[in-house]
């Protein structure tokens, strides 16, 4: 019998009396809630799902899902884009959103260590009140959680200054497939002590234990901001303008980039018309300074505005107040909502080096004529991390997932000769696995799965994600 087929009496032999009844479900919204993330489309039901508050509960849940060989899917608020989240096989969906405390914000030694059900824009509200700052800035911030983060190793729009999740974590907490808890590293600044299991653990979306803590690295908090918004009729200058931004020596902490389409839709999807968009615009840039005093902004803008003006943008609006700024970052952080209302869509998260976005953007446009389907695209330009948007509009099912995979292929070739990867801040989970091959040797997959075979020997931790299925998998 394989683990699917268990049937819910056999899932209640194994899991009832491990939490209290209200936390643990076997049927019912808590099992339809927990099939879905924010990917397009997918959903898969688990069996059983278990709400722990406590990483002792975690672990007695994680060894008895290991000695029956019952496949874990942990979750935060399922706002992935890759399907990291999905209980693709059944079995347990581990939901981390009751791990919610900040257990600590350290000011002597700028750290805050927290649970995985924290709610990132809580954590940024709440270390900001003591003057410090938590960089990390996913576009869904509001809802998403630092385990989430810390899976799918989540970026967002400041990471052009301040990097990735993985720069900002320096310790985790984790219980591994047998249930055994540890510790990948020590909170400190430093650590040359072994393999950096801490590194190993962001992005790996799940598949080799689950974070029940971490430590995250502060910074003290940039108080002031200069917002620039500036219209291009031409795609293509506007995507060459990044790079030169940074070449005039330009340190900015936001450079986003959007097709004046996903714009539309934005404004469309939020209702806020405020901005009056030129008829020939074709792109906008919306770029960001930060710094510890006013003094700071004006310089850094100095720098940006000639590499402005000689890629021929258009007029530069600065957006003065702290609340006019807010309007736009809601605007551009509500393009992926908006883009899902208007279209059956799929959503890559392709990553070049920074000054090969103009080439991207053509590829994009190319493969989208090639084959009859409407892009849109916007992104952490800054960082050459783009995300596309194909649009199903009017085209047939038949017609649209027979091209789908084919067009998405064509990308990802063009993008790994171009030195960029498939997926920049969103991970592979479970709807990019197959076009791994593209950009890792089979040696590399093969380090990767015997990593998973020694962390993970039964393959119960999110089986399905990330590796190209192969004929032998189990479940
Ligand atoms: C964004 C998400 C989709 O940048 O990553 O809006
Ligand atoms: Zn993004």
């Amino acid at each position: 019998m394989t683990m699917t087929d268990k049937n819910t009496n056999i899932y209640r032999e194994i899991f009832q009396g491990l939490l209290p009844e209200n936390r643990l479900h076997f049927e019912g919204e808590a099992l339809s809630d927990n099939s879905v993330d924010e990917t397009e489309g997918l959903s898969f039901m688990p069996r059983v799902v278990a709400e722990p508050v406590s990483v002792e509960e975690v672990s007695v849940l994680v060894k008895a899902a290991n000695d029956n060989k019952v496949p874990v899917t942990a979750a935060g608020a399922r706002t992935g884009l890759s399907g990291g989240a999905l209980p693709v096989h059944g079995g347990l969906a581990l939901s981390m959103r009751k791990m919610n405390k900040i257990i600590k914000i350290d000011e002597k030694n700028h750290q805050a260590i927290v649970e995985p059900g924290v709610i990132t824009e809580v954590l940024q509200n709440a270390v900001e009140e003591k003057n410090l700052f938590y960089a990390v800035d996913p576009s869904s911030k509001g809802t998403c959680t630092i385990g989430g983060n810390l899976a799918e190793n989540s970026g967002g729009p400041r990471a052009v200054k301040y990097g990735v999740t993985k720069d900002w974590v320096l310790n985790l907490q984790v219980v591994l497939a047998d249930g055994q808890i540890i510790e990948t590293g020590a909170n400190t600044l430093k650590n040359s002590t072994g393999y950096n299991l801490t590194g190993l653990m962001v992005g790996s979306e799940g598949t080799l234990g689950i974070i029940t803590r971490a430590t995250l690295k502060l910074l003290p908090l940039p108080r002031f901001h200069a917002l620039m918004w500036v219209p291009f009729k031409s795609i293509s200058d506007a995507c060459k303008t990044v790079s030169e931004i940074f070449q005039a020596g330009a340190m900015p902490s936001a450079v986003e980039l959007m097709e004046r389409d996903a714009l539309v839709m934005a404004q469309d999807y939020t209702g806020n018309h405020d901005l009056t968009l030129g008829e020939e615009d074709g792109a906008y840039l919306l770029i960001e300074v930060d710094g510890f005093q006013e003094a700071e902004l004006m310089p850094q803008c100095e720098r940006i505005l000639p590499v402005l003006e000689r890629n021929n943008g258009g007029e530069v609006l600065f957006a003065q107040t702290a609340a006019e700024q807010e309007k736009l970052w809601y605007l551009r952080r509500r393009i992926g909502e908006a883009v899902k209302a208007v279209s059956i869509y799929k959503e890559e998260d392709t990553v070049v080096p920074r000054g090969y976005l103009p080439e991207l953007m053509e590829v994009v446009k190319r493969v989208g004529r090639e084959y009859g389907f409407r892009t849109v695209c916007y992104g952490h330009a800054g960082d050459g991390n783009l995300h596309i948007n194909i649009l199903r509009d009017e085209m047939s099912e038949e017609v649209w997932s027979e091209k789908i995979p084919e067009a998405i292929r064509e990308i990802f070739k063009n993008v790994v000769e171009l030195g960029g990867t498939l997926s920049g801040e969103h991970g592979i989970g479970y709807v990019q696995k197959e076009y791994m091959d593209i950009v890792l040797s089979p040696h590399n997959i093969l380090i990767q799965r015997g990593i998973k075979k020694v962390m993970d020997p039964k393959n119960i931790m999110n089986p399905g994600k990330i590796f190209p299925q192969l004929p032998h998998d189990e479940m």
